[in-house]
């Protein structure tokens, strides 16, 4: 029976703790921490767990834990993630991985110097509609991917930014790129690879009490040519989100749609609806995901405990799609063309660099302890 605890119990812990409980005959909750230790024990009466409290996490560095969620603002991740690394503890890290590359970095030595699973919160790979798109890219029936469109299209309110840690550079680490199209950002790269440079612009034009983006749009360059275009978004009504791949022969996307065009001969297009079909079929055929978001995570996670496999997200990959979204800050902050990769030379590496280089958009006004509710949404379900 593994033993869990769980560092910050804000809107986003319910997620680990239903998913915990829900593989209750492999793992116990035994410690919850938070800063306001009240709100650890009110999580502790609401879902009737035998754990206890701490306000200061470092109480548990040394007690019998083999695995920690932390569920805390982007700017105490990798501190918290350290700490209990080498304190022996495997950790499942909520996204972003961190707020700089030079934490992700440490991060990673952390797990490698200790041995202990580092893996990173991406749950969207859980779902069915993109584990299946991820296969059907794999299986290479749409040809080479010739241009992807992602859509991370989402809606916050302006008092979204009250909260006190967010629309900060400093304690937020960035807007809607780096906390929302965090997502499909790392879908994308799990699909499609690293980009070889990328351009963007970002704005703020709905949110006049954060410093940071609610709107960006990246277009990346690949090696062999090929174009993918990121918009990040906290503007846009209903949130219709979706990744659109455009292989040589053929269109997918999730939600799930397939379309294939073959030339005639003066090279319009008409539907080949055998290739459609063919790949249709391949769709259907691919199972359902078993645990889907949060508790595919985390039974991943266990598992990789239990046997010793890989996980699907770990440190190296949080890593990746954190420098890719460093890259869209920097080339919308500095007008510039970005290639990657971006090392520790770069002005962005470090908090420091990105807080002095960043663009600040407008300065924090309100800052409000806690909301009411705590009740969140977490995007698209990608059903057609
Ligand atoms: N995967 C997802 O879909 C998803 C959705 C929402 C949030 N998140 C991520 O989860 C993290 C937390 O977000 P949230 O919305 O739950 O925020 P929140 O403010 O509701 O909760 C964070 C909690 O952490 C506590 N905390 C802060 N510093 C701490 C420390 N040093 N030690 C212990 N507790 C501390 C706060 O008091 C608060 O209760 C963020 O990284 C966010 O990006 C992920």
């Amino acid at each position: 029976m593994l033993k869990v605890a769980i560092i910050g119990t804000g809107s986003i812990s319910g997620a680990h703790i239903g998913a915990y409980l829900q593989f209750g005959s492999r793992c116990e909750i035994v410690a919850v921490a938070d800063i306001y230790v009240e709100k650890a024990q009110e999580v502790i009466n609401r879902y009737g767990l035998s754990a206890r409290a701490v306000k200061d996490y470092k109480e548990l560095l040394d007690e019998d834990i083999d695995l920690v969620s932390v569920c805390t603002p982007p700017y105490t991740h990798a501190p918290i993630a350290i700490d209990f690394l080498q304190a022996g503890k495997h950790v499942l890290v909520e996204k972003p991985m961190a707020s700089s590359l030079e934490e992700c970095d440490l991060m990673n030595a952390a797990a490698r110097a200790s041995g202990k699973i580092l893996s990173v919160v991406a749950q969207n790979r859980f779902k069915t509609p993109l584990m299946k798109l991820k296969s059907i890219l794999d299986a290479d029936l749409i040809g080479p991917v010739v241009h992807a469109q992602v859509d991370s299209f989402w809606w916050r309110g302006h008092s979204y930014y009250d909260l006190w840690w967010r629309g900060t550079w400093e304690k937020e680490g960035g807007g809607c790129t780096l906390n929302h199209a965090v997502h499909h950002i790392d879908a994308l790269l799990w699909m499609m690879g690293q980009p070889s440079e990328l351009l963007a612009v970002m704005s703020n034009v709905s949110h006049d009490n954060a410093e940071v983006e609610d709107l960006s749009v990246a277009i990346l360059r690949y090696p062999n040519g090929a174009l993918a275009q990121i918009t990040s978004s906290v503007v846009h009504h209903g949130e219709e989100q979706q990744l659109i791949f455009q292989g040589a022969k053929a269109r997918v996307s999730a939600p799930w749609q397939v379309t294939a065009s073959n030339a005639q001969p003066n090279g319009f297009p008409v539907p080949n609806t055998q290739l459609a079909d063919e790949i249709m079929a391949r769709y259907d055929s691919l199972p359902e995901v078993r645990y889907e978001g949060h508790a595919g995570q985390v039974d991943n996670i266990l598992t990789a405990i239990e046997t010793g496999a890989p996980v699907l997200i770990d440190g190296e990959s949080g890593r990746r799609t954190l420098e890719l979204i460093i890259g869209i800050y920097k080339a919308a902050s500095l007008g510039q063309n970005v290639r990657f990769p971006i090392g520790p030379e770069d002005p962005f590496y470090t908090r420091e660099g990105i807080q002095a280089n960043a663009i600040h958009f407008y300065e924090k006004t309100g800052s409000v302890e806690n909301f009411q509710s705590s009740k969140i949404t977490m995007g698209s379900d990608y059903k057609a």
